[in-house]
């Protein structure tokens, strides 16, 4: 805690190596774009022999998949894993003073700091090694990873010799042959660490105009990665390139001067397209070509460039508070890892981890909808799109999928993928969790609404509404004995802890949503002149009488509920359970999953996460606020938050139902989950949904920004601890900025045409700036 005190709030501090903390700041340390992502392990890491680290570099959407080994197995069951791949490790360097390789564990080290400058996005390093005859030397280094560029992995490398003149080496190494870090961990009863040892693949080297690349290839995927690198030194020393299949080591040797500063500047270049063949031939070509464009650009150029992009970055997303500046620096931490995470292409995703760790082997759930998407939405509406569209380049697997399911009409999205195939080997809290259908559906339905995008609206977003719509038509049914209510049955909730049931109440409130807004925009398009209509979607006819069947089902959802005890009921038989034995189950229990059996977890009322609370809180406007209330304090004292994306929900609901302490106290646990390693699994990577749900409580929470019907509205209720808190979004292409204060809100146009929209029920419009005192 000491350590995060230190510094701006834009830095997170190291001071000291400890082994305890090397794969927690590691993960703290990553950087990303995107497209990649490197953890923040120590450059020397092929020296190292002292601590189990984890150096992992990896490319969004690089996998290898394995059959996956059922000991008994089924119809349907997912037939492969895809697990992401350490790819190459480009921050590998280190150098020797006349022969003597520097390493922590030789000669001696002071003065170590890292420093993690989140404005810049940016990760320093420097410290002073004496070697063993007593030589001093001074070393500054930092990385970033480009998000202009998106295939460069930037290292500058500074010597300066303190009392000697004399040799010195400075070696760099893209090693092909990465074995993860610890075997042990491995075999422990986790479902969130990665199981295999080691993912192999072959390299190769490749030429291209004298330059050497190592292309990967991965055994069963066969997807094919490129990786290149380029040294340069202020002294214009030429690098010593020594290559085998497996590695490319560049050595340089220069004559180190007493008091002045040497610097090397590493470009590593990691293709932005996997091939799927042979013909790598483009992706080398192209890769070489942008090399020797950042190359002649020069790394001060392009940390430039990088710096201004984080500016804007920043610009848009930042969210300010005053009066805790622990909580603010927590805060932009979160940020700043969700804009490294999200891929951009429109073929990658988030990944659970981001891409800080193996953790969930690299898998894109429904975190993305429901916990991410609304801080790209309303901050990067672009960016949004693009893993909205990612999607939408696996609908075709979806609809595959839901006819092997047995489900004739729509499509069945997977719930945990890579590549668009369901790899959940246990489908009890895995398959059955379809209300990943209606959460993706709730991601197009928030991304049309906040943006208003035409052209995503009438094509893509469409397909996916309808789509999933026509899956839920056939896959529920209406149950006579259930006073003819719309049942979905056999399904699992967003609660891991209860499985299998019939009428989640999560699922069917999120797939009357998804059946009302498809017959909407279904209904405008029937409307609509054909000539208009986008090429895509003239195929997709939805005539008058499917929309009515939609209409029809959402109107009878079945939602079920506790007359007795004025309860919304998790699913149907959810109160025919005991509640668990809280009472009796030690601290060391906790999380469950790792110590008991499902089927014993199953038995229970206990949650491991928010379920119905979700549900609610994403239809606010439609319940009344006793019956939040009521549901809140049951669900709460049943949930354990065994699932990082639990508090961020119970945090918002608090501040709706207004409970400000409790909001405030779960907000701070979501707000400094990872940098206080609060799950006891940071080093796995961090957990990017509670970071969205950090977002989504100070702007959904705190502000009380909601949509409904398209429209926009705020109900601030900012927390005593606080002065003041500011951020900004993007509506329908008009940016505002939003400070709450304890005595007024105050609404700023930035830009873009005037705005309507509600402050705590009241409509308001805004053209520049708009005061409302708290007591108006
Ligand atoms: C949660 C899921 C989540 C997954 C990945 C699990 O522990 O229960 O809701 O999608 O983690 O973050």
């Amino acid at each position: 805690m000491d350590q995060l005190l230190k510094g701006t709030e834009w830095e997170i501090w190291e001071e000291n190596i400890e082994p305890d903390l090397i794969r927690h700041n590691e993960t703290l340390f990553s950087l990303g774009n995107g497209h990649i992502g490197t953890r923040g392990s120590l450059e020397e890491g092929f020296l190292n022999k002292k601590f189990i680290i984890n150096e992992g570099t990896y490319a969004n959407g690089f996998f290898e998949t394995a059959p996956i080994i059922y000991g008994e197995t089924a119809y349907g069951y997912a037939k492969n894993a895809q697990t992401i791949c350490q790819i190459p490790n480009g921050k590998e360097m280190s150098f020797a003073i006349d022969g003597e390789w520097f390493q922590l564990e030789t000669g001696t080290v002071s003065k170590h700091k890292r420093i993690l400058n989140m404005k810049e996005g940016i990760l320093k390093r420097s410290f002073t090694w004496e070697s063993s005859d007593g030589k001093v030397i001074d070393v500054a280094i930092e990385r970033f990873i480009s998000y202009d560029i998106p295939e460069i992995l930037a290292v500058s490398y500074q010597l300066t010799p303190v009392n000697f003149t004399g040799e010195l080496t400075f070696k760099t190494c893209v090693d092909g042959k990465v074995s993860l870090p610890s075997t042990v961990e491995t075999l422990i009863d986790d479902p969130r660490v990665i199981k295999r040892e080691k993912l192999d693949f072959r390299t190769h080297l490749a030429y291209e105009e004298n330059q050497a690349f190592l292309v990967v290839v991965t055994k069963e995927s066969n997807l094919r990665l490129v990786v290149g690198q380029k040294i340069n030194s202020s002294s214009n020393k030429k690098s010593h390139c020594i290559k085998t299949d497996e590695r490319i080591i560049n050595e340089l040797i220069i004559k180190g001067t007493e008091g002045k500063t040497e610097r090397i500047a590493v470009l590593t270049g990691y293709s932005s397209s996997y091939s799927e063949s042979e013909q790598d031939k483009t992706n080398i070509k192209q890769l070489g070509e942008t090399l020797q464009e950042v190359e002649k650009m020069g790394y001060e150029k392009l940390k430039e460039k990088h710096l201004k992009t984080m500016d804007s970055f920043w610009e848009q997303s930042d969210i300010q508070i005053k009066g805790d500046d622990l909580l603010q620096k927590g805060l932009r931490f979160n940020l700043f890892h969700l804009n490294q995470a999200a891929g951009r292409d429109g073929l990658t995703n988030i990944p659970a981890k981001g891409l800080t760790g193996d953790g969930y082997e690299g898998h894109y759930f429904w975190d993305t909808e429901m916990y991410m998407l609304p801080f790209f939405v309303y901050t990067q509406p672009k960016t949004a799109k693009s893993l909205l569209l990612y999607r939408y380049s696996i609908l075709e697997k979806a609809r595959n999928r839901a006819r092997e399911m047995g489900v004739e009409q729509g499509v069945l999205f997977p719930w945990r993928t890579i590549n668009g195939e369901e790899c959940s080997a246990y489908y009890p809290a895995g398959t059955a969790q379809f209300h990943i259908n209606a959460d993706i559906a709730y991601g197009v339905k928030l991304y049309l609404e906040a943006t208003n995008d035409k052209d995503f609206r009438y094509a893509e977003g469409f397909e996916i509404l309808v789509e999933t719509a026509r899956f839920w038509m056939e896959f529920g049914d209406y149950i006579p004995g259930k006073e003819n209510t719309f049942c979905i049955n056999g399904v699992t909730g967003p609660d891991e802890y209860t499985a299998l049931v019939n009428n989640n109440y999560y699922t069917n409130r999120m797939v009357k949503t998804n059946l009302e807004y498809a017959a909407k925009l279904a209904k405008e398009m029937l409307s609509r002149p054909k000539k208009e209509l986008i090429e895509k979607t003239k195929t997709i006819v939805v005539e008058k009488n499917e929309i009515q069947l939609w209409e029809n089902a959402a109107k009878k959802m079945n939602s079920p509920f506790d007359e007795e005890k004025q309860l919304t009921k998790q699913d149907d038989t959810f109160f025919d359970k005991t509640v668990w034995d809280f009472e009796n189950t030690p601290k060391e229990k906790y999380p469950l999953l790792q110590h008991y059996h499902p089927l014993m977890i199953y038995r229970y009322q206990v949650n491991k996460q928010a379920d119905v609370v979700l549900a609610q809180l994403l239809h606010s406007k439609q319940i009344s606020q006793e019956q939040k209330t009521r549901d809140y304090h049951y669900y709460e004292a049943i949930t354990t938050h065994d699932s990082s994306l639990s508090r961020s929900v119970f945090g918002m609901m608090a501040s709706e139902i207004g409970e400000k302490e409790k909001a405030y106290r779960y907000f701070m646990d979501t707000a400094l989950m990872d940098l206080t390693d609060q799950q006891g699994n940071t080093k796995d990577g961090i957990h990017a949904a509670n970071m969205g749900g950090t977002w989504m409580s100070m702007v959904y929470g705190f502000a009380g920004v909601a949509l409904q019907e398209d429209e926009l509205s705020f109900s601030p209720r900012l927390p005593k601890e606080w002065q003041e808190l500011s951020f900004k979004i993007h509506f329908r292409g008009s940016r505002l900025k939003v400070t709450l204060s304890g005595r007024q809100t105050v609404y700023e146009l930035l830009s873009g045409e005037k705005l309507i929209f509600r402050h705590h029920n009241k409509k308001v419009s805004l053209e520049e700036t708009l005061t409302i005192r708290n007591e108006d």
